[in-house]
């Protein structure tokens, strides 16, 4: 039997690795611009860092985690979200002295969902907590910088924002009963799935992808028209700051989110490229879910963006480093070319090697990794203290002293 990967799991090489490593330094980057400090928490948890907190109801916890027992007996789950484990580790390191404080990470995260374009059962995502702060300015920052790492990846054009608020626990509980009421009265047509969560969680049945019970909810009461007064000024507080920002936006009173934790503001960025797996980056605030941990009461907001989905809408992987390869002929050459790589390569430039075999097959090395040019090193150099410059796109050919290597390549890659 020949070995395969596991079923919805990728080796990361070759264009998507890169495409990968330019969405994290990208991010990265920008979380630097915006204050965040990176964190990374184990890939796996207590399995109860997830169940209570994600919702006993979800998706995620019913059918998609990786759970297992450890040979202590422990219940440990793969994480398939950041933000609970980041949740954890306030509450375990106590972090409460720090607030706000603002943390990102990236990373694997593990979910038994049926692969399909832009879904794994391992993927990435790169996200951002925003730990400490009750006012709507922290959700708009989160929001910001979305938007901002969308226009830094060239991805303006590929997305659009969608935004909803689902209030505060009193908004939800008084809504929630004035959904119920509406959707009973169509209970028998809903979907199967729909009937089970209007019993188990009634907000998701507004999340539903099936025509048909989208069709009956279009007509539903909207949380937006029962949001209390606190709810209201908070939603139209962050309205008013995307467009003071110039962020495009839609309300989409639908938007509910599949995870138990959020109050107040809920958005997604999505994208009308990747066929069912729309959303690209998602997030929303969560001010219960520290303290329902049995941390302090703490709120928070972040997001979390998939970086395969990402990947999938850049279309060019960025242009790498070009090497320069040596191209040795002969031991001795071999052997002195060995020093030269070593040297230049701690000088800070990108230096490949044609290994083995004749000029031929080592100049084809050359080709293959798109060298800038090729440093030919024969007996004859050695014995004169030259390499043969061989500029691999006009093929013009020239010596180049050794001593002076150095300063050539730097000249060289400025000419670029
Ligand atoms: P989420 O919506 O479950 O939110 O996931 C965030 C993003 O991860 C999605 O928008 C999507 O791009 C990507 N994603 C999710 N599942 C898969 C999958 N199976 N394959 C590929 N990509 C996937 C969260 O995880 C929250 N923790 C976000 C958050 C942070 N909320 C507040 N802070």
């Amino acid at each position: 039997m020949k070995l395969q990967p596991v079923r919805g799991t990728h080796d990361l090489m070759g264009d998507d690795a890169k495409k990968h490593q330019f969405i994290v330094d990208t991010a990265r980057s920008l979380a630097g611009h915006y204050g965040f400090s990176e964190i990374s928490t184990p890939i796996f948890e207590f399995s109860q860092v997830f169940k209570r907190t994600l919702g006993e109801e979800s998706d995620i916890v019913n059918k998609e985690m990786y759970t297992f027992e450890d040979r202590g007996g422990e219940s440990i789950t793969l994480r398939p979200e950041g933000t609970a484990p980041i949740a954890r580790a306030f509450i375990s390191q106590g972090l409460s002295h720090l607030t706000p404080l603002k943390l990102f990470y990236q990373g694997p995260m593990f979910r038994y969902e049926r692969p399909q374009k832009g879904r794994q059962r391992q993927f990435h995502q790169l996200g951002v907590e925003l730990i400490g702060v009750a006012s709507p300015l922290a959700d708009i920052e989160c929001i910001a910088m979305g938007h901002t790492l969308f226009q830094e990846l060239g991805l303006l054009n590929n997305i659009h924002l969608e935004i909803n608020s689902i209030g505060d626990d009193d908004s939800r509980s008084r809504y929630k009963k004035i959904l119920v009421g509406f959707l009973e009265k169509v209970r028998k047509e809903l979907s199967e799935d729909s009937q089970r969560r209007l019993d188990t969680n009634p907000l998701r049945v507004l999340d539903s992808k099936n025509p048909k019970d989208q069709e009956l909810i279009s007509d539903a009461p909207q949380l937006k028209d029962h949001l209390n007064d606190i709810s209201k000024m908070f939603y139209e507080k962050i309205l008013e700051s995307l467009i003071t920002l110039g962020i495009p936006f839609q309300e989409n009173p639908q938007l509910v989110r599949g995870l138990d934790y959020y109050c107040h503001t809920v958005f997604e960025f999505k994208t009308q490229d990747l066929g069912a797996q729309d959303a690209v980056l998602s997030g929303g605030r969560y001010d219960k879910l520290i303290a329902q941990m049995g941390g302090p009461e703490t709120p928070g907001v972040g997001f979390a963006g998939g970086i395969e989905r990402l990947a999938l809408l850049l279309s060019e992987p960025p242009s790498k480093q070009t090497p320069f390869t040596l191209v040795p002929l002969g031991d001795a050459a071999e052997k002195e070319a060995m020093k030269i790589c070593y040297q230049l390569r701690a000088q800070g430039f990108p230096v490949d090697m044609g290994y083995s075999g004749n000029l031929s097959k080592r100049m084809k090395r050359a080709h293959k990794m798109q060298s800038k040019a090729a440093m030919i090193l024969g007996d004859d150099e050695i014995s004169r203290g030259v390499v043969t410059w061989k500029n691999l796109q006009s093929g013009a050919q020239q010596e180049v002293k050794m001593t002076q290597l150095s300063s050539f390549l730097s000249q060289m890659m400025s000419d670029d």
